[in-house]
């Protein structure tokens, strides 16, 4: 989300000779119908051009000017196609430049500008590129409908861009489809630059959360070199691109089943030029037929990727096994305290045998130094608890899916982001390695 700024839309001025300009002034302000948002501009042949407010001066105040406030001046109306800010307009937000646009432009059109208007108009968005992608909280007042489409030109112009879109629920139908329509312009392809990898999809018909940045970081800074992956929910490539571009992985099997995710996925392995290492299974990963590959999988789904928790099992490489990463939505409850560092259990193996306590350890971290620095990241109880359930149901699964015992360890809980009020979204970090044979 930001707040960005923008070019303005183009503005009627009243002109007039230089030495009647004060006296157009003090009557324009008088008459509250001067643009403070524009400069006064000298125009090619000396005359003077005062920005007015709303999209034309009504004939009763041109009359006025010329006969009783300046007799003898010439006074005409033009329009300023790229009128140069105010100062005052310059030290303006976007969001208020945007309510100095659309109520000036509003009220030109004899609606009433009121606080309800303005309480509904967007203060935070997504800018891809030239297209600014609207939340679904605003322009949601009946009187809008009546202002289309024309505007979405003066909201697009006020901020800068040529394309508007707006985002609706994300629909709850297992694509994670943001219900996006577009306001202004047909074409909802964009490009995203993140970390060096080029993103291109639909915004109307594909996801992208600019609040995974933190995750898609520390994917690409895992120690991937030479492994097998497997991306369960794929998407577009927001984590099967870092594990092949940045973490070094040797080979990714990407799951999707969203057409258009798959139509971007494809074209930004193209672009970032690893599609050699990639390949992508259309279709539901429930019915995946791959198994004994990975040395990773990767579970980003949320509220919880728990429907593909036994495909990921069956997809471990038997003889080693290798890392989950499992994305959940976890609730915690105000006024709980959080867990102090260093008295978590993190690290705690899931054994079948009596057990050690290991700390709580990044991969690439060594085991000896790695309490001091992992704990030190404050972990909710809630997120513990939930880390031991999950534990305890993949102990059970890989059992059933292998046909013998295996042991895990949490080897870290990441934060992701606060997704509602007192719900987080965590990734767990789970080892799953096979129990060897015992005498
Ligand atoms: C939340 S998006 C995630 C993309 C990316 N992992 C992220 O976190 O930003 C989840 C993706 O998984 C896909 N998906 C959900 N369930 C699936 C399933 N059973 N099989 C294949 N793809 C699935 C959706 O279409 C969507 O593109």
């Amino acid at each position: 989300m930001e707040r960005g700024g923008g070019k303005l839309a183009a503005v009627v001025a009243v002109v007039t000779e230089p030495q009647f300009t004060q006296r157009y002034r003090d009557y324009l302000e008088r008459e509250k119908l001067l643009d403070r948002q524009h400069r006064v501009e000298k125009m090619p042949d000396g005359t003077v051009a005062l920005p007015v407010r709303g999209e034309a001066l009504p004939e009763q105040h041109l009359q006025e000017l010329r006969t009783h406030v300046a007799p003898g001046s010439t006074c005409t109306l033009t329009q300023l196609l790229d009128p140069v800010p105010s100062k005052k307009a310059q030290a303006c937000s976007p969001a208020q430049r945007l309510c100095l646009e659309v109520s000036r432009w509003v009220e030109a059109r004899g609606v009433t500008w009121s606080a309800e208007l303005e309480a509904d108009l967007p203060r935070s968005w997504q800018r891809h590129g030239n297209l600014l992608l609207l939340s679904e909280d605003c322009f949601q007042a009946k009187q809008w409908k009546n202002l289309e489409p024309e505007l979405w030109e003066i909201v697009a112009s006020a901020l800068g861009v040529q394309r508007l879109a707006k985002r609706g629920r994300v629909l709850p139908d297992g694509t994670r489809t943001p219900a996006v329509t577009m306001l202004l312009g047909d074409d909802g392809w964009v490009e995203h630059v993140d970390n060096g990898i080029r993103y291109k999809f639909d915004v109307t018909q594909c996801m992208f959360s600019f609040g995974n940045i933190s995750e898609k970081l520390r994917v690409a800074s895992l120690p991937c070199a030479g492994q097998v992956l497997v991306d369960l929910y794929a998407g577009i490539g927001y984590f099967t691109l870092p594990f092949l571009v940045h973490a070094g992985a040797a080979f990714v099997h990407a799951c999707e089943w969203n057409p258009h995710a798959e139509v971007a996925l494809r074209n930004n392995l193209e672009i970032n030029g690893v599609a050699d290492r990639c390949q992508i299974h259309f279709g539901d990963n429930r019915k995946l037929k791959l198994s004994n590959v990975a040395d990773r999988v990767y579970l980003g789904l949320i509220p919880s990727s728990e429907e593909g928790w036994p495909i990921a099992c069956q997809v471990l490489r038997k003889d080693t096994g290798g890392v989950l990463h499992i994305h959940q939505n976890v609730e915690s409850f105000p006024g709980k305290n959080l867990q102090p560092p260093g008295s978590s259990e993190l690290g705690k193996e899931h054994w079948p045998y009596p057990q050690q306590i290991i700390p709580n350890q990044r991969e690439h971290e060594a085991p000896g130094d790695s309490r001091r620095k992992v704990l030190s990241a404050a972990i909710k109880p809630e997120w513990h608890r939930w880390a031991e359930s999950a534990e305890t149901r993949i102990v059970a699964l890989l059992q059933q899916v292998h046909g013998k015992p295996w042991k895990t360890r949490v080897l870290h809980i990441q934060p992701v982001k606060s997704y509602a009020p007192h719900v987080d979204h965590i990734v767990l970090d789970l080892e799953c390695r096979p129990c060897p044979l015992v005498g």
